[in-house]
């Protein structure tokens, strides 16, 4: 196997490591600087050079992109897919996991379990976001912050408001998201590779400080997870489109919350933490993988009309409960290709598998035939109107006449 390391860092640890496992491993390995790669769209297939020498014929690549060069880094990654390269992390699920809002919009659609969150942009609409995640002490977060910068924990609602106006008025975007307190500056950092969790850290916050990056001065140390927090956390990558991942969990008094999906998670900490041959653990599913790029299946499919993929949800009174897939697809001509039920994920489900209501299939068929068992849209159910708030401008003007 031939592979290359994208990074624009050959000297980090995170680099060295997967350089080091790979020939270990007797892999064929080389770092190229993703910035020095030129997509190349003139000749008939797509191709590339880098620094101006046609690129070598590799069977796999890892991403190592930087925040600073997202829209470079996916355009590369994005053309090794189109010369039908492996790679663990995909444009696609790059850009997933880079822009905070679209990565959580993806979880909640997924029903992953997320601190409540809103995007607002009127000035008018602040002061009722902050209520709906619970009010002030309220955690202000900038789309696209890393190592804890543009992460603030705002005390009360005056300075919440502040800090958002500020922040718009730089043509910045904040999530506003509830402060999940009784996480005490804590948060586990699990290693996801492939479909299994290879390494957990619990990271601590110094003293003092509601983050607990690193970067940030934190400390580390391993931490055994129960299987539903490993299955949790092996969903959320996959949702987020990553074979290797960093995923970040709160521990709430509801159990785990997503925070984060890093693509190109560091090793140094968590390696050091749990004194796990992480990067041999990649390069070996990469090894594993490197025959089945991944497809972008709707786009393959867009040339055989009529049929395509379709998630079916088996809600309440949906037609198909207590059938099997035999009787209420196959016989259809759809093929069933994944059943999520719960937790579970079971790939290639059987034919004679009974569906159970809150199902989710992942289809192949007709369009026609499975757009008729798709129930009419559930209707959004009405949310109670928000109180007024007790220390509204106005509310207060009320309190004061009383007085
Ligand atoms: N909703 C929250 N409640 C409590 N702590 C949080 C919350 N969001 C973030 N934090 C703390 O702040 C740190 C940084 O937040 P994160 O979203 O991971 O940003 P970054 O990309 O900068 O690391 C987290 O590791 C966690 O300790
Ligand atoms: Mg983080």
């Amino acid at each position: 196997m031939k592979l290359a390391v994208l990074s624009r860092q050959p000297r980090s640890y995170s680099t060295r490591r997967l350089v080091q496992a790979a020939q270990e491993r007797d892999v064929e390995v080389e770092i190229l600087n993703t910035l020095r790669l030129a997509i190349d769209l003139s000749g008939d297939e797509p191709d590339m050079l880098y620094r101006g020498e046609p690129v070598a014929d590799y069977d796999a690549i890892i991403p190592r992109i930087g925040a600073s060069i997202t829209f470079y880094g996916m355009a590369v990654v994005r053309q090794f897919e189109q010369m039908d390269v492996y790679t663990p992390t995909t444009a696609n699920a790059i850009a997933n996991s880079r822009d905070k809002l679209r990565a959580i919009q993806l979880l909640a659609r997924n029903s992953i379990s997320i601190p409540d969150t809103t995007f607002v942009r009127d000035r008018a609409d602040v002061l009722p976001a902050i209520e709906r995640v619970g009010g002030a002490p309220v955690i202000i977060k900038l789309l696209e912050g890393t190592q804890g910068i543009g992460v603030i924990l705002a005390p009360d609602r005056k300075v919440a408001e502040a800090v958002i106006e500020t922040l718009q008025s730089t043509k910045q975007n904040v999530l506003i998201q509830r402060f999940i307190a009784e996480s005490r500056g804590r948060d586990v950092r699990t290693i996801v590779v492939g479909d299994r969790v290879v390494a957990a850290m619990r990271r601590i916050g110094k003293e003092g400080e509601f983050r607990s990056n690193v970067h940030r001065g934190g400390s580390t140390e391993p931490v055994e997870l129960d299987e539903h927090t490993k299955r949790f956390a092996v969903r959320t990558a996959h949702t987020m489109g990553l074979r290797v991942a960093g995923v970040d969990m709160l521990e709430s008094e509801k159990g785990p919350m997503v925070m984060e999906v890093n693509s190109s998670p560091g090793l140094e900490g968590i390696e050091g933490a749990t004194h796990l041959d992480i990067a041999g653990t990649i390069i070996d599913y990469i090894q594993s993988q490197v025959t089945f790029p991944d497809l972008d299946i709707q786009q393959r499919l867009a040339s055989s009309t009529g049929y395509g993929v379709a998630e079916l949800y088996i809600g309440p009174g949906a037609e198909l409960i207590d059938h099997t897939i035999r009787a209420g697809l196959r016989d259809r001509d759809i093929t069933a290709l994944t059943l999520f039920r719960g937790d579970h994920v079971i790939p290639n489900p059987r034919d004679d598998r009974v569906l159970e209501v809150e199902d989710r299939l992942l289809c192949f068929g007709k369009f026609s035939e499975m757009r008729a068992l798709i129930p009419a849209r559930r209707r959004r159910r009405a949310r109670p109107k928000a109180k007024p708030l007790p220390d509204d401008p106005l509310a207060q003007e009320d309190i004061t006449k009383g007085v």
